[in-house]
């Protein structure tokens, strides 16, 4: 019988060291590797095109994933940049219209001027996909969950749409993580993730991945991490591995500390509306329940009382960080109009509906009790203080 996703994620690729029986793989801190004669290494020759932490790091990443391969990169931004590679000018990309603001300044400022058209669909609806293609297309990417709204894609009903097009469907998983969605398993044909966020889980180290079970796709990418050579370092590899240990324990809390903070600020009245697909008014929380097996632990919402409103709330906040990134063990809150998405411009912004009392919070593992009792404080303080003021303009 396979192992369960909580053993894989302990030992998969993560056999204790043949030498020494060290029970965690080592940093293999090297940069080259002796080689016995001449065509004659030991299975390693030079880092940049592999290492022992980081193959360790890529094959747990597939396993967790039910991918045959699995690819680390730099960072996110760097995984995403390998798999366009496979394009070449001329080529048109399909993408939902809600995503990461870094990989909407990809394919707007490095990739159109170098030759690849991106048209945006409506994430919620792959009819609107299906639109979108033309002759030159030769890939759909998707975040599903979407940064910073939360919206779904149907991500099996995509990949019937690629088929049938003969497109590849890439999705970014890192919202979810392998362990709320495993996109393969509806139809995907890769995978990309920032391991930055929840795989390595501590705000503490800057990684990519692309996991797929595509062979052709597969050898492209590996040509390319080593042609390209944006790949991590053995530390960071580690400290990956490291974190995905304990993945499926920290998703759990993170999504029960999600819920419980979703429906307090549903309930607030200085929150104008919340977004989690894990709350049952999420418009596609019938697909969440289908095509995810938990909610995950971001968060966006707007307050009421407009920007006034949002400074008003930050400055109450003390264990809630303001910062970017999401998925780590400490919670963390972004403006995403002047943070992640500031690059998509005011109008980018009105047009995909990211508005300007709009926050995202990335739920952490501190006690539940002390987010809700900090959130309230604040929203207390956010949306009663306007009417103070008219009150003192009044008297
Ligand atoms: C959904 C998503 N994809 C990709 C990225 C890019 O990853 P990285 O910052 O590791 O380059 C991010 C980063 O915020 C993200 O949120």
């Amino acid at each position: 019988m396979a192992m369960q996703f909580e053993t894989r994620a302990i030992h998969d690729g993560q056999e204790p060291d043949a030498q020494t029986g060290a029970v965690n793989v080592p940093v293999y801190q090297t940069s080259t590797y002796l080689q016995d004669g001449i065509g004659k290494d030991r299975g390693f020759e030079y880092s940049r095109t592999g290492n022992p932490t980081r193959q360790a790091l890529e094959t747990a990443l597939a396993s967790l994933e039910g991918a045959r391969h699995g690819l680390a990169f730099a960072s996110g931004v760097a995984a995403t940049t390998a798999v366009l590679s496979i394009l070449k000018p001329g080529d048109h990309v399909v993408c939902g219209n809600d995503t990461y603001g870094g990989t909407f300044r990809l394919f707007e400022q490095v990739f159109r001027p170098w030759g690849m058209e991106t048209s945006y669909a409506e994430a919620s609806e792959p009819e609107s996909f299906e639109s979108a293609i033309n002759d030159r297309t030769r890939l759909i990417w998707i975040e599903t969950p979407t940064n910073p709204l939360l919206k779904l894609t149907d991500i099996s009903a995509l990949s019937t749409v690629a088929k049938k097009r003969g497109l590849l469907l890439i999705v970014d998983n890192t919202f979810s993580s392998p362990y709320f969605q495993r996109p393969l398993e509806l139809g995907a044909d890769a995978v990309v993730h920032s391991t930055t966020k929840y795989l390595s889980g501590h705000s503490d180290v800057i990684g990519g991945a692309v996991l797929t079970s595509n062979e052709e796709l597969h050898d492209r990418l590996k040509f390319y991490q080593n042609a390209a050579g944006a790949v991590p370092g053995p530390w960071d590899a580690w400290l990956t591995l490291r974190g995905l240990k304990t993945l499926a324990v920290r998703m759990r809390e993170h999504e029960r500390n999600g819920l419980r903070l979703a429906g307090f600020l549903a309930e607030h009245p200085a929150v104008e509306r919340v977004y989690y697909p894990g709350l049952e008014s999420h418009p596609q929380h019938d697909l969440a329940r289908r095509q995810m097996h938990g909610y995950g632990g971001v968060v966006s919402f707007e307050l009421v009382g407009g920007r006034g409103g949002i400074d008003r709330f930050l400055s109450r906040l003390h264990t809630i960080f303001l910062a970017e990134s999401l998925g780590g063990v400490e919670s963390l809150i972004c403006y995403p109009p002047q943070m992640t998405h500031a690059s998509l411009g005011e109008a980018g912004r009105a047009e995909r509906g990211i508005k300007d009392n709009l926050l995202r919070l990335s739920v952490g593992l501190e006690s539940v009790i002390d987010l809700e009792a900090e959130l309230a404080q604040a929203l207390d303080f956010a949306g009663s203080r306007p009417m103070q003021l008219e009150l003192v303009q009044q008297s």
